[in-house]
């Protein structure tokens, strides 16, 4: 089969098919169809970029209007915010505890943060920053609780006179194994250690669930995939009968005041950008809002508790000024709703990029194996979206490459800890879309929930539980069909 497409390289037939043909099926080699709307992954959102910069765009179809708030969301993601009391009233009120001083120093360039000491350039922090920790222990009512001493998430910064709650140790060790054909492989297992605990020891049994950031884009298209598809991806997964049977996550959304689908984050907690961008500003930089309103400071945390807070609500919503004797009515906060909502926008229209390659042979062989091997019935390539509040991602063919369900993904892969709906072993299909992309924004090819895997071949090797019959079939690929396997996802 090889040889034959090799000798006669269809290739400049098939460009030339697709030059004709401006939507709709092309037929491949005669046995495979390939949509020729799947290069435009984002729909009309989609920008031809590539490069640095790739993930950092508007939506292409966006209008004057939303292409200002655009920018201006996008100095509030990237700007460092600033301890308080500051000039800076604008910026003001980071921390008293704080992983990063901006969005954009986690979703470095709107794109994926590596695991610490491993970027290539050499200009790593040693302390992890874009790969968190979320925590938990187990109530006696069988409910996960925040840990007592640290909340639910680690941090590794903090205001002055604040003292930070600790620092982080990882280690890897190798796993090695071999493909059928005898190739070796290894993958490396990493072991989190906490230590200089500001605050003493963390409760027996700590639940730990690392994270790592994911880049930014198609976030409001994800948003705007209708329910109902998201709830029939699971029914037909239930009536496989092949042991995949993704569940949507349910979470309580602050936004819409109601339980919904969870989408955002590597077990799908949030249910919407708004409700992930409020609650980011408040558990990784410190910053509170209308609906995030407190600091975690933890009983421990006196010096926390004590640090002084960010006043620019204050002054940019500026309420009345209560008199003396009565309590103010709404409590202060750091960001405005008005400028939250730029950056809930901003999150919300980054553009995704075409797929390159598109029409190239290997690709689309890799592409049949990927559906061969069941991947597409998890990382479900097709959706048109629903109403969108923002315009332009509204009916937009789409191909993120996920179902928004979680899996049981094995013993491997589980973090042991509960979020909301799902449990210790599951985790949400991540899009692929853009992620041939990571290397040239944010150079590095770290993949997974934690960043453990050093390529895509190595995340792909990861699976189990609900994939292990996909990982068994890629085990037993030639290194060809291997090769073409991860260029189809490269090209994505
Ligand atoms: C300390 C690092 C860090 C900072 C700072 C940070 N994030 Fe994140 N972000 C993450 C991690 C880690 C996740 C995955 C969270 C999870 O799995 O629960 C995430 C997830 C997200 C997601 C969902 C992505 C997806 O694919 O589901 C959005 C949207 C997002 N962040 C927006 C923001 C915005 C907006 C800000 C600034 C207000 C911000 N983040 C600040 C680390 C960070
Ligand atoms: C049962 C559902 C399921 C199947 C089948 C499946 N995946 Fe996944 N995939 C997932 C989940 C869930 C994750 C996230 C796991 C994690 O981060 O721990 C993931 C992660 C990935 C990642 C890394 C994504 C990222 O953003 O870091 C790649 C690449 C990938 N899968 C490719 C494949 C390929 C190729 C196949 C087929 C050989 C496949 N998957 C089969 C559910 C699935």
């Amino acid at each position: 089969m090889r040889k034959f497409i090799d000798r006669v390289r269809p290739r400049l037939l098939i460009l030339a098919l697709a030059g004709t043909a401006s939507c709709g099926w092309l037929a491949w080699a005669g046995n495979a169809t390939v949509d020729a709307s799947e290069e435009k992954a984002g729909g009309d959102t989609t920008v031809y970029e590539v490069g640095r910069n790739a993930f950092s765009f508007p939506a292409a179809n966006l209008d004057e209007a939303g292409r200002t708030t655009f920018a201006i969301g996008n100095s509030f993601f990237r700007r460092n915010w600033v301890e308080a009391p500051s000039s800076t009233t604008a910026r003001d009120g980071l921390g008293p505890h704080f992983l990063a001083r901006s969005c954009g120093g986690c979703h470095v360039q709107d794109g994926r943060g590596a695991p610490p000491g491993t970027l290539k350039n050499g200009l790593s922090s040693e302390q992890p920053i874009a790969l968190l920790f979320r925590l938990s222990v187990m109530g006696a009512d069988g409910k996960p609780r925040p840990e007592p001493t640290y909340g639910q998430q680690f941090t590794v910064a903090a205001a002055q006179d604040v003292k930070p709650e600790g620092k982080l140790r990882i280690q890897y060790t190798e796993m090695p194994g071999r493909f059928a054909d005898g190739t070796r492989y290894s993958l490396r297992k990493p072991t989190y250690t906490f230590t200089s605990l500001g605050y003493g020891p963390m409760a027996p049994k700590t639940m730990v669930s690392p994270r790592i950031a994911p880049q930014m884009i198609g976030m409001g298209l994800l948003e705007a995939i209708e329910e109902p598809d998201i709830l029939r991806n699971a029914r037909e997964q239930a009536a496989r009968g092949d042991g995949i049977h993704g569940m949507p996550n349910r979470v309580f959304d602050v936004y819409a005041q109601r339980e919904v689908i969870g989408r955002f984050g590597w077990k799908a907690n949030a249910g919407s950008v708004a409700h992930q961008t409020a609650a980011a500003f408040n558990g990784d930089i410190g910053i509170t809002s209308e609906h995030f309103p407190a600091e975690e400071c933890m009983p421990k945390q006196t010096d926390c508790a004590a640090a002084p807070r960010g006043t620019s609500a204050l002054l940019a919503t500026s309420a009345p000024m209560a008199s003396a004797t009565t309590t103010p009515k709404s409590t202060p906060v750091e960001i405005d709703n008005a400028t939250l909502e730029k950056v809930i926008a901003y999150t919300a229209t980054l553009a995704v990029p075409a797929r390159r390659n598109f029409n190239d042979l290997d690709v689309r062989r890799g592409q049949a194996l990927f559906a061969q091997a069941q991947c597409a019935v998890c990382h479900q390539a097709s959706y048109t979206t629903g109403e969108s509040r923002f315009p332009a991602l509204s009916r937009q063919k789409i191909h993120p490459y996920t179902d928004m369900l979680l899996h049981d993904m094995g013993p491997g892969l589980a973090d042991g800890r509960p979020d909301e709906q799902a449990n210790g072993k599951q985790w949400r299909t991540p899009p692929l879309w853009g992620i041939g992309l990571v290397p040239d924004v944010n150079d590095h090819s770290f993949l997974l929930h934690d960043g453990r895997a050093r390529n895509t071949l190595e995340a792909i090797l990861w699976h189990g539980g609900e994939a292990e019959a996909s990982r068994q079939q890629v085990l037993k690929m030639k290194r060809d069909e291997r090769d073409a396997l991860v260029k189809f996802v490269n090209s994505l």
